[in-house]
């Protein structure tokens, strides 16, 4: 289609109106022109398609469709495949289903573990989010249907999201908030984005021409249409001109009136209304072209194939004396109202209707398994009867498996938690059941981390995340033995809330959110610091074993415009078939600027049979090295050595190798006499400059011979103290302390430097 073309022939009117939605779900058709309306539907883990009376809360009913694990949970199979066959399986329902876009992924840094919406999110680290969603968006896409990745950008609390301001510096948004989105948009090329409700540094993200235009269009390509979230829009104007293509849902009206008189009024340039309707058509043609009703929807093939993505998905976090897997012939109790009704999924807009739920009681029977509800989720209580029976079960037993986590109301969309622990009655429970058997296991269900008091009096922990619809049968798989826990952390479980980074500002003070931790999220945070925590990003068992073995680079030295091939050999050193994580960290030695210790470059997740062995090899770029240099407004690598470290968590790096990466950017030189004197001896261009008048400042500071100093003098001023002293001295410092030095030659010394 012409969009162009269709457009011109567009009033302004139909423009204006083109550029907010029909109603709850559809952008507008012009019938005049023949263009229809299409749909787009809240995902991301599979779809909230309303039929009746639509929300953006998940408050009214959607069709009956099929509940994927949340990314919560995807991105802890670090299986970027795995994230690709959800995205096609989403793809077709959509084409199925006539939709023209699914509202998804959410790939929000995950920086507090109170974030409401943190069952949405990847995680707290960007890498690991880019690449999970990158995959998400090739999935549906393949299928000829869109993605909207959301919430652009900063979005990282719930707390007051429509008004609060996430304020940061730039390097903070460079390498932390923006990653996940930059290499989608990148590589992915996503037909939407969805910008967030909150503000940015003062400005909302609905109107802010530096996050949706030259960010996001002019640096990153982006070339599809950006869509408000539901009711992010403030000034609808404002939002036109900075590159908010469509409004959602509508404003009845009113914004699109305001676009015409603005336009009237010579207050808008009536170009960018009419760029905003050819990108919304290119993709609703896109969509339309290519449509395809027919595709079958096989919702119980689709919920196997979720029962499958859930057991990749599961970390187990402790597994003493190797208490798991279970043996089938033996008798387990199995304990907590989750075990009969899994919680799997969070609240608010992504919530599905999923048209089956198989809870691990169902998916066990035929095991010797045993229940006792232990507490009621609805009441939010274990009643002394719920313990007793929970106790008697579990000493009947050889072992016992707690099902606990977090309710429905502890996590959701639209608000926050206020602490980071599980229910008082389900601690207790998980306390009594283990007094009463040693052989105790937790599985949880939680989309964010929890603290775990009772953690040394246990000996299994199996985390479940929020699943998908299938998440009992796939952690009967795990526990039992038929799957290998595979899944590790993309997150880091402190022991306790207050150890978080953002903890002190979190959610912040009225309307501005300072994200004062700055770039230390996570685990670069916990690493800095050398904190204990209670699981690190990246940890997770497995009932086999690997070893890690023969890191070798590439080269030795490269320049940041060549890249670094690492290889890593992993081998299955136990008895059963099991999948490695292999993850890699590059970490900046010496730095100028403040770093974290390591950060994730690259992972790779490989099956391997027992005694099998296998080569990873890892391509790192610039990138891997870089940091975001506020003063060119670029990435820059700072010359020098840089660590490689490899292994299985951020905890757990057996493996460690050093590469020098040279510059080939030189940054902006401007020497003034109040430049210092350490900064310019430390830029190898700059020093020799200096040193040809060393004789001359070394007159005052050294006391020579010839200046009369003695003997006890020389003893008491070193060279290396005067150098000391010096260098934090301004230039004018050291010039006005040496009389050698005259006023022509600093003139000239500057001229030089800065040549
Ligand atoms: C608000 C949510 O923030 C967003 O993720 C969702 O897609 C829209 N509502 C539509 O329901």
């Amino acid at each position: 289609m012409d969009v162009k073309a269709l457009v011109s022939q567009m009033t302004l009117e139909e423009k204006a109106g083109l550029c907010s939605g029909d109603d709850f779900w559809h952008t507008k058709a012009v019938e005049r022109l023949g263009i229809p309306r299409t749909m787009v539907s809240d995902g991301p883990h599979g779809l909230r398609k309303q039929d009746e009376e639509g929300d953006h809360l998940g408050i009214n009913d959607s069709i009956k469709a099929v509940c994927y694990p949340t990314a919560s949970a995807t991105a802890a199979s670090f299986d970027p495949e795995m994230l690709r066959t959800m995205g096609e399986a989403i793809g077709d329902s959509c084409q199925h289903e006539k939709l023209s876009v699914v509202l998804g992924p959410a790939v929000n840094i995950k920086r507090s573990p109170l974030c409401g919406r943190n069952f949405e999110y990847f995680s707290e680290d960007p890498y690991l989010a880019g690449r999970m969603a990158t995959a998400m968006i090739q999935g549906v896409q393949s299928r000829n249907v869109g993605t909207s990745i959301k919430h652009f950008a900063m979005n990282s609390q719930e707390h007051r999201r429509m008004s609060s301001s996430s304020d940061a510096d730039e390097r903070t948004i460079r390498e932390i908030y923006f990653p996940a989105f930059e290499m989608a948009v990148r590589e992915a090329q996503p037909w939407t984005v969805m910008c967030s409700y909150n503000r940015i540094n003062g400005v909302y993200a609905s109107e802010n021409p530096w996050l949706l235009t030259e960010v996001l269009r002019k640096e990153w390509g982006f070339e599809g249409y950006v869509m408000s979230d539901w009711g992010a829009v403030s000034d609808r104007v404002a939002g036109v001109a900075a590159g908010l293509d469509l409004e959602m849902p509508a404003s009845g009206g009113v914004n699109d009136r305001k676009i015409v008189e603005a336009v009237r009024a010579g207050k808008l340039d009536e170009k960018l209304v009419d760029q905003a309707c050819e990108r919304i058509l290119a993709i609703v043609y896109r969509y339309l072209e290519n449509a395809k009703p027919e595709t079958p929807w096989d919702k119980d093939a689709q919920h196997a194939q979720a029962a499958d993505m859930a057991a990749e998905c599961m970390v187990l976090l402790k597994n003493e004396d190797a208490l798991l897997p279970l043996d089938k012939e033996d008798e387990i109790a199995f304990i907590g109202e989750f075990a009969e009704k899994p919680r799997f999924q969070g609240g608010g807009s992504s919530h599905i209707n999923a048209f089956k739920t198989t809870g691990a009681l169902e998916a066990a029977k035929g095991l010797k398994v045993t229940y006792a509800r232990g507490y009621s989720v609805e009441k939010d209580e274990a009643s002394d009867m719920d313990i007793a029976e929970a106790v008697t079960a579990a000493k009947k037993a050889k072992t016992a498996v707690v099902f606990a986590g977090l309710p429905d109301s502890y996590e959701s969309e639209g608000y926050d938690r206020t602490h980071m622990r599980m229910p008082a009655c389900q601690n207790k429970l998980i306390e009594a059941v283990a007094e009463a058997n040693p052989n105790t296991v937790v599985v949880l269900h939680n989309g964010a981390p929890v603290e775990m008091p009772w953690i040394g009096k246990v000996k299994a922990v199996l985390e479940a995340y929020l699943g998908g619809q299938a998440v009992g049968e796939a952690a009967v798989r795990v526990l039992f033995g038929d799957v290998n826990p595979c899944g590790h952390l993309p997150e880091t479980f402190p022991l306790k809330l207050e150890d978080n980074p953002s903890y002190l500002f979190y959610s912040g003070e009225g309307n501005t959110a300072e994200y004062r931790e700055g770039i230390f999220v996570g685990y670069r945070y916990y690493d800095k610091k050398n904190m204990d925590v209670l699981f690190p990003f990246g940890h997770g068992l497995s009932y086999t074993t690997f070893e890690y073995s023969g890191l070798k680079l590439s080269a030795e030295k490269i320049r940041d415009t060549e890249t670094l091939t690492v290889s890593v050999t992993v081998k299955n050193t136990g008895s059963h078939a099991g999948k490695a994580v292999i993850q890699l960290y590059v970490g900046d030695r010496e730095s100028t600027p403040i770093r974290p210790v390591r950060e994730l470059k690259g992972f790779a997740k490989t099956a391997l049979q027992p005694g099998e062995s296998r080569e990873v090899a890892f391509i790192l770029d610039k990138r891997a090295f870089a940091y975001w240099n506020q003063e060119i407004h670029d990435w820059h690598v700072e010359t020098g050595v840089f660590t490689i470290e490899a292994g299985a968590s951020s905890r757990d790096l057996p493996l460690r190798a050093e590469v020098t990466v040279e510059s080939t950017a030189e940054l902006p030189r401007h020497y003034t006499l109040d430049s210092i004197f350490m900064d310019v001896m430390a830029d190898p261009k700059a020093a020799p400059v200096i040193r040809d008048y060393m004789k001359k400042i070394m007159k005052t500071f050294a006391p020579e011979e010839e200046q009369g100093g003695t003997e006890a003098a020389k003893e008491a001023i070193t060279e290396e103290m005067n150098m000391a002293m010096m260098q934090y001295m301004p230039l004018r410092g050291v010039f006005s302390f040496s009389d050698g030095v005259s006023a022509e030659d600093a003139e000239e010394m500057l001229k030089k430097l800065n040549n």
